[in-house]
């Protein structure tokens, strides 16, 4: 028999859909470290124009730390487009976080073409997803099984969510290769938004998790950082838009809104959300998505389905408000690591890349901005945050409306800020 010519074409059609399918579609079963490699490399070959792949090291046993970057031209510089992140995995026998960034991933890169309001996030944001910080505790670890904490830690047996220098405390344990990577990359990105992910409750937590003497009493208390208006609003943001973390009634715990401090929870020391906030200017919460740590595969498409818009609003907060722009000099070049804090809420440290950009994420209102330089001196500016939108404020040193010295409150912030630079040298 002779094949007419449309019959061929039709063949052609089903296996190129076919071969596309089998390069990127996951399924709903939990992925061992090869399994996710092979997913993450193909998506990376396959769409090279909004993806970027990367290791920012490798586990104690060897196995990559990968990161999918996603976004427009992923591997050049946009001058202001901001970075944001989700790391999941980091207890390895919690791995929804790390199944369900996957889903993510395979959903931000399928339907970048055809969706819209996707494209038009991801051509003004870099995505970067590590969907596992701890792929030797995952190995170690067995689905079905709801609590314990076997494969909670990396292979040398230590917690990665305790391994971070902390605020409060010394912390005195060994910092992991895991942990160091993670500090590592945090310096080669200016992120300003970012969650990590986990399972045994169903809750938003934010800063801070910590107080100076908890170690000792481990009494549970209402620890707010200067943010915590900005906190409690980018966690409801997801909570709201989670099917029903919101109500706040889950796994024998209740929690308004679905939210909670840190510290009023639990207190603990060298929490990674602390850290970024504190030492990285990134806003971190740590979200917990599962009453079952390791739940069976079976349960994936539904944790997938109720977290699916939530993780997508809250990224998508970075480019509805707060403040970014430019610090440059009267001739109009830029200036690279100038100190910058916000009046009040001076806990959070951030400078400005080597394009002279910063970013911070505000709720609307009215606020006052403070500019260090080594050689340049100080300045101060007042400005106001639009709804809606990033408010654009550039600065431009030597053309100073307000001098520093103009008031105490100012000079206080500074102060804190020299404080935090010291503490930062130590580490
Ligand atoms: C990509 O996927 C194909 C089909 O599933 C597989 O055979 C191949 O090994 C993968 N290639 C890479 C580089 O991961
Ligand atoms: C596009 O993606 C957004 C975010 O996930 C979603 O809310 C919306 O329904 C999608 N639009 C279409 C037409 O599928
Ligand atoms: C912010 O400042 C503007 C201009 O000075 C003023 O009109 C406005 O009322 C202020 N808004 C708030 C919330 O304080
Ligand atoms: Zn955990």
């Amino acid at each position: 028999m002779q094949w007419s010519a449309p019959l061929g074409w039709v063949i052609m059609v089903a296996m190129t859909m076919v071969s596309l399918s089998m390069v990127t579609s996951l399924d709903f079963t939990y992925h061992r470290h090869p399994a996710m490699s092979v997913f993450l490399q193909n998506l990376s070959v396959n769409y090279p124009e909004i993806t970027h792949l990367y290791s920012i090291g490798q586990s104690i046993e060897g196995r990559d730390l990968w990161v999918l970057a996603i976004g427009k031209s992923p591997k050049s510089h946009v001058t202001l487009r901001p970075h944001v992140k989700y790391v999941g995995n980091m207890h390895g026998n919690e791995p929804v976080g790390r199944e369900v960034l996957l889903h993510l991933i395979e959903e931000f890169v399928l339907n970048y073409a055809t969706n819209s309001t996707l494209r038009t996030f991801l051509d003004n944001t870099l995505v970067h997803i590590l969907p596992t910080m701890n792929p030797d505790g995952f190995e170690a670890s067995f689905e079905g099984s709801c609590a314990g904490n076997v494969g909670r830690a990396n292979s040398n047996m230590f917690d990665l969510n305790r391994n971070f220098p902390d605020k409060f405390e010394f912390n005195d344990l060994e910092q992991q290769p895991e942990t160091k990577a993670v500090i590592s990359w945090l310096s080669q990105y200016q992120f300003i938004l970012s969650a990590n992910l986990h399972g045994g409750a169903l809750v938003v937590n934010y800063p801070y998790d910590n107080y100076a003497g908890a170690s000792l009493s481990l009494a549970t208390k209402l620890v707010p950082s200067p943010d915590d208006d900005i906190f409690q609003h980018i966690s409801k943001v997801f909570s709201y838009s989670h099917h029903r973390m919101y109500q706040g009634g889950f796994c024998g715990e209740t929690f308004t809104d679905g939210i909670t401090n840190g510290a009023m929870w639990y207190p603990m020391r060298g929490g990674m959300q602390d850290y970024n906030y504190v030492h990285a200017g990134c806003l971190e919460v740590t979200i917990e998505q599962s009453c079952c740590k390791y739940p069976q595969h079976t349960e994936l498409p539904s944790f997938w389905t109720e977290n699916k818009d939530a993780m997508i609003n809250y990224l998508m907060i970075v480019n509805t408000m707060g403040v970014r722009g430019l610090v440059k000099k009267a001739d109009g070049t830029p200036v690279k690591g100038a100190q910058l804090c916000i009046m009040g809420r001076e806990d959070i440290k951030f400078t400005t890349t080597a394009q002279g950009e910063y970013w911070r994420i505000l709720l609307p209102g009215n606020y006052t901005i403070m500019v260090k330089t080594t050689d340049l001196g100080e300045t101060n500016q007042i400005f106001t945050v639009q709804p809606n939108i990033p408010t654009r404020l550039d600065i431009v040193l030597g053309d100073i409306s307000e001098p520093f010295n103009s008031g105490h409150v100012i000079q206080s912030c500074l102060l804190l800020l020299s404080s935090a630079l010291v503490t930062i040298a130590m580490l």
